[in-house]
């Protein structure tokens, strides 16, 4: 069985895939942390994220940056935001997340395209997304709570900027596929939204 969950930053998404792959016993794989790591590489070797040149060498990362801490970064996630524009970068990620998808057993993968694009045959697509305010605050308190001072508008302006970039690429844009399931969160606890999404997939499973 393969599980697709898609959504903007800050929606969830990471975990209800994390959640599901472990109620599922499926092994799982956050797809935001390869074009951090592209993004990352490219900030380590001076190049520039907005060349597709600069960003496709980076794509060539060491396996041993996908551990990096500092992948978690808003900064990070902006330089992700930024080279995952790049066709050719896409180009390249590509196999890694299709292979992925289809080891024998299945798999669930989480991003923006996985629907759309990596894994359009997925037994289970899910749209996991929420309001700009209810991210905005998840991420003030998960920052706050590292100690970083950073205010909910400076947050929320870069949410947008981010959703914006995502939704409007021309390349594999973030959007909901057809046939998958809408699931917002911005009322709900992390608890009540895993239960909601076990709940779509088992469903789905029973009844197609
Ligand atoms: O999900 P996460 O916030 O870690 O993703 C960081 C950035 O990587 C996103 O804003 C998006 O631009 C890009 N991304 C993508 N396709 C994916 C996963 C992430 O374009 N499948």
């Amino acid at each position: 069985m393969i599980i697709a969950v898609d959504g903007p930053t800050a929606s969830g998404k990471g975990t209800v895939a994390k959640a599901l792959a472990a109620h599922f016993g499926l092994p799982h794989l956050d797809t935001g942390l390869l074009y951090r790591a592209v993004g990352r590489q490219v900030f380590l070797d001076g190049g520039d994220p907005d060349n597709g040149g600069d960003a496709l060498a980076a794509t060539t990362f060491p396996e041993g940056l996908l551990l990096d801490p500092e992948l978690r970064s808003e900064a990070s996630g902006g330089l992700a935001s930024r080279v995952s524009v790049h066709p050719s970068v896409r180009a390249a990620l590509m196999e890694r997340q299709q292979a992925f998808a289809d080891q024998p057993g299945g798999a669930v993968l989480d991003g923006r395209d996985i629907a759309t694009v990596i894994a359009p045959h997925a037994t289970a697509k899910l749209y996991v997304t929420a309001s700009v305010p209810a991210r905005a605050l998840r991420r003030w308190k998960e920052m706050s709570a590292r100690g970083e001072d950073v205010s909910l508008a400076e947050i929320e302006a870069d949410l947008a900027a981010r959703d914006d970039r995502d939704r409007n690429r021309a390349e594999a844009p973030l959007r909901q596929a057809d046939d998958a399931v809408r699931l917002d969160t911005s009322e709900l606890t992390p608890e009540t939204a895993i239960a909601a999404a076990i709940a779509i997939v088992e469903r789905i499973v029973k009844y197609g």
